[in-house]
């Protein structure tokens, strides 16, 4: 077998879709995540820019046995608009592994960034082959790598509830009518942590390919004496971005009929049949004047009320340091635990990040 790097395009989507489909989540339920039916859709919710390398082997033309890619989107960062250039997506065909294929990859990525640049990954907890891979080269060290922070991912069951909503506070639909107050609100609020996507509403309303399914009323607004108090969106990425289920061990099958109907009762995620994806709406754009919890949570509990309940969950990060991190603990949900980590190709980039919080966009991810 001879394998040979290159820049993907967008002509490998067929390749890209049977590389995904191999790797899945080991445990009771195999879950796959999956980006179906254009996986480049997604890619440009990642960021407006990338350099994705895959690998071939000379003697399977058919299959692409690994892939990776490097996203540029503008983030805040110690409050200034900053390039930030996200490492993600790295995956190697389960019979490729331990050849090197995730080290090359992210070897020939290095010609295209520079020593000053910042990069940022995310992975889950105690993952830290992809970032062993990335470190150990037939060079050496490729790039350094600092875990920053705790990333505390919630799925918010949903039940029918009535929201908690404050005296004075309203909360409604936002409308095209919104979107300038929508976007001063932002220009204060985003830069206050680190890691926030920069963005232009007026470019969401045109149908920019970074907001790729996102409609003006998908946002909910809090506010008090018709002053903008909070933002909090919900975004279904279904239609590019699944969590499919490929398989279940025999006994739970089997239980399966029983498990959805406790489901429907408790809450939590029903079970879908083989081939079927979770059924989550992700939350996004949070933001929370003077962090008030209590804001967060009657936003959230708005849009559990009305979007939310053909859903089972609401997804929803809040990394550990935010003044916001006890309000999904609130609820009964599912947790999962990641990390963030800066990396360089050059020198530690951590003294150009304060200390303000982070914030991590979990449908950008
Ligand atoms: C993580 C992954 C990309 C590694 O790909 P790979 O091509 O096998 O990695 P490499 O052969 O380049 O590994 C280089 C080094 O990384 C480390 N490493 C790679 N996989 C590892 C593993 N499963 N456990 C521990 N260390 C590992 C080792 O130090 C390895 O060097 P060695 O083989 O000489 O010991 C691959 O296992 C994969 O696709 N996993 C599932 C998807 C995933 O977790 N992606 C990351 C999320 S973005």
């Amino acid at each position: 077998m001879a394998i040979t790097v290159r820049l993907g395009t967008e002509a490998d989507n067929p390749k890209i879709q049977d590389l995904v489909a191999k790797i899945t989540m080991p445990g009771l339920a195999q879950m796959c995540f999956q980006r179906a039916p254009n996986f480049f859709v997604g890619s440009k919710v990642i960021g407006d820019e990338f350099i994705m390398t895959v690998a071939d082997d000379s003697e399977r033309p058919d299959v692409l046995a690994g892939l990776t890619v490097i996203s540029g989107r503008d983030l805040f960062i110690s409050g200034k608009k900053r390039r930030v250039y996200y490492s993600g997506d790295t995956r190697v065909d389960p019979s490729y592994r331990r050849l090197g294929i995730a080290s090359s990859l992210i070897h020939a990525q290095k010609a295209f960034r520079t020593t000053e640049d910042l990069l940022q990954g995310i992975v889950l907890k105690e993952n830290t082959a992809p970032l062993d891979a990335a470190a150990k080269t037939a060079e050496g060290v490729l790039f350094r790598y600092w875990i920053s922070h705790t990333i505390e991912t919630s799925f918010i069951f949903v039940r029918k509830s009535t929201p908690r909503i404050p005296e004075g506070v309203q909360i409604r639909q936002a409308s095209a009518a919104d979107v300038a107050a929508m976007q001063a609100f932002f220009d204060v609020e985003a830069p206050r942590r680190n890691g926030y996507p920069v963005y232009d509403f007026a470019r969401m309303m045109a149908g920019d390919p970074y907001y790729a399914g996102l409609s003006i009323g998908d946002y909910a607004l809090a506010l008090r004496n018709g002053q903008i108090i909070g933002i909090l969106g919900g975004w279904d990425q279904k239609a590019y971005k699944q969590t499919r289920i490929m398989g279940f061990k025999p006994w739970l099958a089997a239980l399966r009929p029983v498990y959805n109907l406790y489901v429907a009762l408790v809450g939590g995620f029903k079970l879908p049949a083989v081939g079927g994806m979770l059924n989550y709406l992700t939350l996004h754009t949070t933001l929370i004047a003077n962090d008030d919890p209590a804001v967060y949570r009657a936003l959230i509990d708005w849009i559990m009320a009305h979007q939310g309940q053909k859903y089972d969950a609401l997804a929803c990060a809040v990394t550990h340091g935010d003044p916001l991190e006890n309000v999904p603990r609130g609820y009964k949900r599912q947790k999962l635990f990641s990390s963030n980590f800066w990396l360089s190709y050059g020198e530690d980039p951590r003294p150009s990040i304060d200390d303000r919080p982070l914030y991590a966009e979990l449908a950008r991810l």
